[in-house]
């Protein structure tokens, strides 16, 4: 099976493109009105379990904007859920936990589940979302870090500064890393399990890994990461998107991963050098900027383009879309991409 639009596979190989790919991170979402429009009719987890609904809230994005890349509908928190934790969505709150994992006696009820019978969903929507996309353009799968896994898990819901998480971590340390195994075990399995349904590649977001100095980094979020890369490389390209954590881009380069996210506040330059220079990295507009106007956003996209280079390069934001973006505002991003021609 061969993909009619396959850049984004090339610059994840670091194949010479015409321009680069794009897509951007949550662009399955609520600035949308035909996503808000599905939204209304049925709570967060329904879309999620529900393959038509999840398959269809994939393709929207793709159909309005033509993007390079479609991501799968569904949330990093659907692993905690499949690991015997209750996680609700709670409208206008966020993720929340209630029964958050602060003691041995808490971890002990925590499983590493057969992900075939726990997210088998997942697997189906994937399925679906292949025949809507009708090899168009790739699919890809993602995970949350585990370290971005277990701060929810532990704080209870989201926060500034994810304390108790980092209060087990430092004084209760085998804890945390039982969870953390835990948590890499279930994530290893279902990453290869959305492979073997059909996505093309594979995101892990470290969300909160910029929360952790470098040391504490090391410790509690890269050496899991390293481990879900060595057992996913040979099967399909690895990205790694840490919020934060330029100062890992050195280890994440010789990590085996086939690219690497960065965000907004470290620039191209600093972003490549850092990186070694080969390795294709993805980012990093400012999600705010798409509240600039169009005629502003084109010119600033076509200015990082030259920043990156057009090669081993995939155009992204530097985090998820904000909610209050214009869709015209979105269209101009990626319109921008489109009509990018070096020079
Ligand atoms: O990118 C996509 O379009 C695919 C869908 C996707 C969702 N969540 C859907 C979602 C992806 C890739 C995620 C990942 C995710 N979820 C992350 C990592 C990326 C990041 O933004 O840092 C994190 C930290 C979460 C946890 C999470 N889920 C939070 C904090 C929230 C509430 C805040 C928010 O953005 O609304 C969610 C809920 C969620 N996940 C929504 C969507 C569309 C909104 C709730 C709803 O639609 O009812």
């Amino acid at each position: 099976m061969s993909l009619k639009n396959d850049l984004f596979l090339k610059a994840l190989k670091g194949e010479t493109v015409e321009r680069p790919p794009v897509w951007m991170m949550r662009q399955a979402g609520r600035y949308l009105p035909e996503f808000m429009a599905i939204k209304e009719k049925y709570d967060f987890f329904t879309r999620c379990q529900t393959p038509e609904l999840a398959s269809e809230i994939t393709v929207q994005p793709i159909r309005r904007y033509g993007m390079d890349a479609a991501i799968l509908f569904s949330d990093i928190l659907v692993i905690p859920q499949a690991m015997n934790i209750q996680v609700e969505m709670k409208p206008n709150f966020g993720p929340y936990l209630p029964n958050p994992i602060r003691t041995q006696k808490d971890l002990d009820s925590v499983i590493v589940p057969d992900v075939h019978e726990t997210l088998g969903y997942v697997m189906e929507a994937i399925k679906a979302t292949k025949e809507k996309l009708n090899d168009e353009v790739p699919l890809i799968g993602f995970a949350g870090s585990p370290w971005t896994i277990l701060c929810y898990c532990v704080q209870g819901q989201g926060s500034k500064t994810f304390d108790k998480a980092k209060e087990l971590c430092f004084t209760q340390p085998v804890v945390a890393h039982e969870l953390l195994q835990k948590i890499t075990d279930t994530t290893i399995a279902y990453l290869k399990a959305k492979v073997a349904a059909g996505v093309n590649a594979v995101q892990i977001f470290d969300s909160w890994g910029g929360m952790l100095s470098p040391i504490d980094y090391q410790e509690f979020s890269w050496q899991y990461i390293q481990q879900i890369i060595d057992a996913l490389k040979d099967e399909t390209p690895v990205i790694v998107f840490g919020k934060g954590c330029w100062f890992a881009l050195g280890d994440m380069a010789k990590s085996g991963a086939s690219a690497l996210g960065v965000d907004w506040t470290c620039s191209a330059r600093n972003a490549r050098y850092l990186s070694g220079g080969k390795i294709t990295l993805q980012g990093n507009f400012d999600p705010a900027r798409l509240l600039s106007p169009p005629s502003d956003i084109k010119k600033m996209v076509h200015q990082m383009i030259n920043e990156f280079g057009k090669d081993s390069y995939v155009v992204n934001l530097g985090h998820g879309i904000l909610p209050n973006v214009p869709v015209e505002n979105a269209k101009a991003f990626i319109d921008a991409v489109k009509e990018y021609k070096v020079g």
